[in-house]
């Protein structure tokens, strides 16, 4: 595990007892802003608190987690590739990350490791905000991770929903979320990742998009053109650095709705804020922390 952000001893971390110490552990982190949203709502509140970002390898996980203990660390959020893995590094699984089988807020409760998901909710209150009614919908999911995973849950709370059509590189994966939906009571059918046809003609007549894939951090191109999306759509890109992902430029080409990662950033973060500190997130100023960052999109 190598510190990204600031440099800490191998030490318990909170030697004052009003101080606690918070992180994300990720592979790639160094992007992440959740250090910069959850240190300004500690500062606001005078909380003597901070928030620090850990670059965990794919392989590195469970010793992490062991000095993530050691250290009595208060919380902690887990980003790509690890929250479905940490499902088995936690002692304990709220009912929401139980049902997706992913975890991404871990909360030290007396020495035991709590795992919540509260990307369910990060993911689902910018659609809320935009679509109230989910009747003979056909939804288009990209990845098959951990995020895709919380969509899934979040969507079965919705009525109506017609078809989830769910498209992954890894085949294997795809078949496990398509078995997770299906068992939640959605019909999700697999579109084959080669077929690129068959995914724009999908993607032409899905209400809603969502890339739950890493694709795009790292600028490169989507698995979906502009030609393949309507005007009618509303285009769901979970990354959020960079803003502008090239599949949410094809979809502002498109003329279809945008929903930015960010505001997915900002929700999940609320909630886990609250998990941790059992107070209200204080919403304005983590939004402000984050939009002063990227500038208002347009
Ligand atoms: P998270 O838990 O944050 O969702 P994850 O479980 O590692 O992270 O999932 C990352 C998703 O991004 C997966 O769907 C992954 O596809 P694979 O299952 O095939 O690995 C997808 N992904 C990552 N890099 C990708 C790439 N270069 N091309 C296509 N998909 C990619």
């Amino acid at each position: 595990m190598s510190n990204v952000n600031v440099d800490v001893s191998n030490q318990q971390v909170a030697a004052d007892k009003s101080s606690k110490t918070f992180c994300i552990i990720g592979d790639p982190v160094e992007h992440s802003l959740s250090p910069l949203m959850h240190n300004a709502a500690f500062k606001y509140l005078n909380l003597n608190y901070s928030y620090i970002a850990f670059k965990v390898k794919v392989n590195e996980l469970k010793e992490s987690v062991e000095s993530l203990h050691d250290i009595n660390i208060a919380g902690f959020n887990v980003t790509i590739p690890h929250k479905v893995e940490m499902t088995y590094y936690v002692d304990r699984l709220s009912d929401e990350a139980t049902l997706a089988g992913s975890v991404n807020t871990v909360k030290n409760e007396d020495g035991i490791f709590v795992g919540y998901n509260t990307d369910i909710y990060g993911l689902m209150a910018p659609i809320e905000e935009r679509i109230s009614n989910f009747e003979g919908m056909e939804i288009l999911i990209l990845g098959a991770g951990g995020s895709s995973r919380a969509a899934l849950v979040g969507l079965s709370k919705k009525k109506g929903i017609k078809t989830i059509f769910m498209v992954n590189r890894d085949q294997q994966k795809l078949s496990k979320v398509i078995e997770l939906g299906t068992s939640l009571g959605l019909n999700c059918n697999p579109i084959d990742y080669l077929d690129q046809k068959k995914l724009s003609q999908i993607s032409s007549q899905s209400k809603l998009i969502i890339n739950t894939t890493s694709v795009g951090l790292k600028n490169e191109t989507s698995l979906l053109r502009d030609d393949s999306m309507g005007k009618e759509s509303i285009v769901f890109d979970i990354i959020y650095k960079p803003i502008m992902t090239d599949l949410l430029e094809c979809a502002k080409r498109a003329h279809a709705k945008l929903i930015f990662g960010y505001e997915m950033l900002l929700n999940q973060g609320y909630k886990s804020f609250e998990i941790w500190t059992g107070m209200n997130a204080p919403r304005k100023v983590m939004r402000k922390a984050l939009l002063g960052i990227f500038g208002e999109p347009n």
